[in-house]
Parts: structure tokens; C-alpha cells; sequence
């Protein structure tokens, strides 16, 4: 990914990806098949920050069973849209998961990076099982292997924002997931 971000007093334009309409259908969707796997448990959902939470607060109100939220932040692509390749932590957990079904919620994966930075990481600390769900994914973009086990959208190499997804921080609360236009 190599666009660059517009500025905020550019007149840039937003194409539509997905609209919210389709993103709720599919959280619902996805909640039904992830309520119907952690039946008669009760996991701890980790929404990695920030772009996450938007997605983690529709998805868990459409899970019909008790679960748990935590939070954890990365170090990411910073103002630049291009990846580092550099996984630091930021915010850690505020609990122990030992023992725990845990399940990681991304917005995004991209290169993969991520992800398999932190399966690593929240694997070595021995919950009883660890999951990944994510709103969406971009295959093409891929420096590591890495598929996550609940995917919502798998999209093309384009660099999306709103739904909790930023551009520079910028974007966020956007409703529809949308492409920048130069
Ligand atoms: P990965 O390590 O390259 O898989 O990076 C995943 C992270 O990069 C996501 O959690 C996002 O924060 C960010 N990211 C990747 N692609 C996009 C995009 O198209 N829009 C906004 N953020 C993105
Ligand atoms: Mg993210």
C-alpha cells in the first residue's frame, strides 16, 4: 500500500465499498456462526485498537452469549498508509488469559503482520483456545501467511476507511466503508 493520505481540507471523494446495510447483514450473519461455536462458553473478545472498535461494539450485540471484552493496542502504520513491519505493544491486556477462549477482533488484515505477531504473543500466555475474526481481509497484500479463522469481507487491494477504519486518524466515524479517492 502506497497511497498517501488527503488532507483534511483537500476536497477528496469517497467511493463506496461496502454500505453499513451490508456490513450489519454480515455481522449478523457472522454472529450467528461464532454464537453457535462458543456455545455453553464464554469467551473473552480482545478488539485491537483502534480501528477494531466500531466493529466490536455491532458484533457483540449480535452475539447471543456471555462473553467478555478487553482491549489491546499495537503500534501501527502511523500518519503513512505503508507498513513498517515493525509489531510493538502499545496497551496491553488488563487480565491474565490463561485458560481462557479467546477470540481477536481486527478490522483488517493487510500484510498479515499483525496478526501473526499477536497469535504468537497471546498464544504463549496459554489460553485454552485463540480464534481471529476480522471485518475484513485483503489476501493480495500478504507479507506472511496468515488466514483468520472468521472473515467478513475479503476486499481488493485498496486502502479503505470509515467503519472505525482512519486515514491519519482521519475518517473513523464514517457509516459505509469507502475508498479515497486521490
Ligand atoms: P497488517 O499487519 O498489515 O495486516 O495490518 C493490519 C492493520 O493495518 C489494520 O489493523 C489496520 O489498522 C491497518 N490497515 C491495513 N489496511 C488498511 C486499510 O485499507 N485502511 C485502514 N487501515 C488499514
Ligand atoms: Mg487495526
Amino acid at each position: 500500500m502506497t497511497e498517501k493520505c488527503a488532507g483534511e481540507d483537500n476536497n477528496e471523494k469517497f467511493e463506496v465499498m461496502l454500505t453499513a446495510e451490508q456490513i450489519e447483514t454480515r455481522i449478523k450473519e457472522m454472529a450467528e456462526v461464532i454464537s453457535h461455536d462458543y456455545r455453553g462458553k464464554k469467551p473473552l473478545l480482545i478488539c485491537i485498537l483502534k480501528g477494531a472498535v466500531v466493529f466490536l461494539s455491532d458484533l457483540i450485540r449480535c452475539l447471543n452469549i456471555p462473553l467478555e471484552i478487553d482491549f489491546i493496542a499495537v503500534s501501527s502504520y502511523g500518519a503513512d498508509t505503508k507498513s513498517s513491519g515493525v509489531v510493538r505493544i502499545l496497551k496491553d491486556l488488563e487480565q491474565s488469559i490463561q485458560g481462557k477462549e479467546v477470540l481477536i477482533v481486527e478490522d483488517i488484515v493487510d500484510t498479515g503482520l499483525t496478526l501473526s505477531y499477536l497469535v504468537d504473543n497471546l498464544g504463549s500466555r496459554h489460553p485454552n483456545s485463540l480464534k481471529v475474526i476480522t471485518l475484513l481481509d485483503k489476501p493480495d497484500c500478504r507479507k506472511v501467511e496468515y488466514k483468520p479463522d472468521y472473515c467478513g469481507f475479503t476486499i481488493p487491494d485498496r486502502f479503505v476507511i470509515g467503519y472505525g477504519l482512519d486515514c491519519g486518524e482521519n475518517y473513523r466515524q464514517l457509516p459505509d466503508l469507502c475508498v479515497l479517492n486521490d
